[in-house]
């Protein structure tokens, strides 16, 4: 298949990338680099030994969306938007801007050229806080931050598409939490600045760049009182889009969940952590961090019924491959 790829030079468009690559498929890149760089591009070439045809450029310019999809193109695969949850709470509107609007740009554009496949990328922050573990996705959606409310709107604008063009085949994936790396360590998740995400904190822990690990909160209901969730390996979310490419073209709208099934408590990640580098991860406990739920995994029976997919990776396994990038390249893409 021809697959444009928005956001496909970041974190997990990027490893989609190489395995799309691998499988054959014929992919163009469009990204604005505004959390990646050309650096990315450059590696995934490398990686997947193939040709990659990269288009620089922002998803709220519906034109030049609209010449690319003109060019044979069969589905889109669409990860860009902006992602950092307390970012969102201080500038909603640019959230709402670039994750929206880009995405509804991007259905116009697509609607033009006639292309009527797409993977969507959402996210487990549209169950807010669940009420039952594991999560279901017939579970109730809430948002509670600017970020997860344009992932939900943005679920219900594919959903609505997709009932009035019967045409239009839409699958949405609700990660959970993303970690890891390439086994190559040659690609790998990059924060900008310090990492609100857990397991980019530890490995810069890990590698010294930072002196230790606030864990937020050790009187949670939960075995040890930290906060538990599903860890999801990256290269396993790959191989869930490539697998969902081949589910498109049937029309409706499917919603899945992407997690691994099972939870982890921070003490766990960063126990299995130490294990994989050989290294100490120092760190105290501080207040529980505002908007964080106690515990959420999920259901992924779904996907595996459809897709047939189900994840590979276990903890330990993410925390080597995440090793692998971060003690190979202590300041990402810029080392
Ligand atoms: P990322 O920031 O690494 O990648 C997003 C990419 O999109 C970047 O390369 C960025 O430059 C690009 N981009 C952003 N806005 C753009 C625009 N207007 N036009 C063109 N390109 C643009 O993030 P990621 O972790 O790879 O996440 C990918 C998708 O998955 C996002 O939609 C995110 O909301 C979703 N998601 C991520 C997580 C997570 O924890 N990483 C969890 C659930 C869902
Ligand atoms: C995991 C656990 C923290 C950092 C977020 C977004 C969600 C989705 C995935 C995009 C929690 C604890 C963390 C730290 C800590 N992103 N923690 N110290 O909060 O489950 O989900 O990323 O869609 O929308 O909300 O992931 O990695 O931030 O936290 O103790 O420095 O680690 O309290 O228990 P979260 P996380």
């Amino acid at each position: 298949m021809k697959v444009l790829v928005c956001g496909g030079a970041g974190y997990i468009g990027s490893h989609t990338c190489v395995t799309l690559l691998e499988h054959g498929h014929d992919v163009v890149i469009f990204d604005n680099f505004s959390n990646s760089s050309q650096v990315v591009v450059d590696r995934i070439g490398e990686l997947s030994g193939a040709s990659v045809r990269f288009v620089r450029g922002d998803v709220r310019d519906q034109d030049a969306l609209e010449t690319l999809l003109a060019d044979g193109v069969d589905a889109v695969i669409h990860f860009a938007a902006l992602k950092d949850v307390s970012g969102s709470c201080q500038q909603p509107l640019v959230y709402f801007e670039n994750n929206i609007v880009g995405t509804i740009a991007l259905l116009h554009a697509m609607q033009s050229a006639g292309v009527k496949n797409l993977v969507f990328s959402s996210s487990a922050t549209v169950y807010g806080e669940p009420e039952a573990v594991p999560i279901t996705e017939s579970a109730p959606l809430r948002a509670t931050n600017p970020y997860g409310l344009t992932k939900l709107v943005m679920e219900q604008v594919i959903g609505e598409l997709c009932k009035t063009d019967p045409e239009f085949s839409a699958i949405l994936l609700r990660y959970f939490n993303p970690a890891g790396a390439h086994p190559s360590g040659h690609i790998g998740e990059d924060p900008n600045g310090a990492p609100s995400n857990l397991l980019p904190y530890v490995a810069q822990v890990a590698v010294g760049l930072r002196d230790r690990l606030d864990i937020f909160g050790n009187d949670y209901p939960t075995r040890d009182g930290t906060g538990v969730r599903d860890y999801i390996h990256v290269m396993d979310l790959a191989d869930a889009h490539v697998k969902a490419l081949q589910k498109l073209g049937q029309g409706g709208c499917v919603t899945l969940n992407l997690g691994a099934g099972r939870g982890h408590s921070v003490l766990e990640v960063v126990s299995a952590f130490e294990c994989a580098s050989g290294r100490r991860v120092p760190y105290q406990f501080v207040a529980r961090r505002h908007g964080d739920v106690a515990e959420a995994w999920a259901d992924p029976s779904r996907a595996e019924k459809i897709l047939g997919w189900h994840a590979q990776y276990n903890l330990r396994r993410m925390c080597e491959d995440a090793w692998r990038w971060q003690s190979g390249h202590p300041n990402g893409y810029r080392s």
